[in-house]
């Protein structure tokens, strides 16, 4: 198994969801972490607790990822609880709601790409400092199927949105490779059991999603922590600027 002790890791977005399944992935390979959460304090505590009896430190740690401000506050606060950073997970992210460009206010629009490429840019920007003075350090990103199909109905921006970490992974992969920080992402096809499927998909479009997926089922968020792990781990050290589909072979279709 990866072994991941004496790693200190910042995951966004681990409340619930895949940001919870990465954080317990990455505690369960002997990491401590700090969980970010936006507005779920309760589930961002639950998650802190379930990592504490894998036996690894946890806090949690709050922020709205579309200010900037509240990102550095956040990150200084993970990286002194941490007493350092080696891994930064950027997870948060968020569809919003199915909208056609046609109808798409330029409010909407500017929160999809703020809460999406922004909040990643900042958090990065905001962790950079701390990751350069680790020995091993990572960041990855969170990407999508949708970067490369374009999304389902209504999530033309998202799609798009997602298709820039993808650009600015490899981008910032190459600014950060002489300091020894390896940027990757990770893009995830239908994962079920999410927030984010549970609201905006309907039961037929989750099993169009399966039926779509060459390996016959639906993803778990399992399956991205453990590609995350990977990234994350000394065995990964010669890996950047690369997005790992985790989509049961869905792509291109
Ligand atoms: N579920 C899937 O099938 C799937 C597929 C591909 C990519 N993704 C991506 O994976 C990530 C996690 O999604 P999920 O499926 O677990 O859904 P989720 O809604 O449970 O997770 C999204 C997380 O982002 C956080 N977040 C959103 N807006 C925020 C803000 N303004 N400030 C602070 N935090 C904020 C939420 O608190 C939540 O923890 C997202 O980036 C999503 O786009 C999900």
């Amino acid at each position: 198994m990866t072994d991941l002790s004496d790693t200190r890791a910042l995951v966004t977005g681990a409340g619930h969801g895949i940001g919870r399944g990465i954080a317990l992935g990455l505690a369960a390979a002997g990491a401590d972490v700090a969980v970010h959460y936006g507005s779920s304090a309760d589930a961002a505590a639950e998650t802190v607790s379930m990592i504490e009896k894998l036996g690894r430190k946890a806090t949690a740690v709050q922020a709205d990822v579309t200010s900037a401000e509240q990102v550095d506050r956040m990150v200084a606060e993970a990286v002194s609880f941490l007493g350092g950073l080696d891994v930064l997970v950027c997870n948060a992210g968020h569809l919003i709601g199915r909208v056609p460009v046609a109808e798409m206010a330029e409010e909407h629009y500017q929160r999809v790409v703020d809460v999406n490429l922004g909040a990643t840019f900042r958090t990065c920007k905001a962790a950079i400092e701390a990751l350069r003075e680790s020995d091993r350090p990572r960041i990855i990103t969170m990407s999508s199927l949708a970067a490369h199909n374009g999304g389902g109905p209504g999530s033309v921006i998202y799609a798009a949105a997602k298709a820039g970490i993808r650009g600015f992974t490899k981008g910032l992969a190459k600014e950060l490779g002489p300091d020894k920080i390896t940027v990757n992402a990770v893009a995830p096809g239908y994962i079920a059991d999410t927030a984010f499927h549970n609201t905006f998909s309907t039961a037929e479009a989750q099993q169009t999603m399966i039926r779509n997926a060459p390996i016959g089922r639906s993803g778990q968020v399992e399956d991205v922590a453990a590609a995350v792990v990977f990234l994350a781990s000394a065995e990964a050290g010669y890996l950047t600027g690369s997005t790992l589909d985790i989509d049961g072979g869905t792509w291109p279709r």
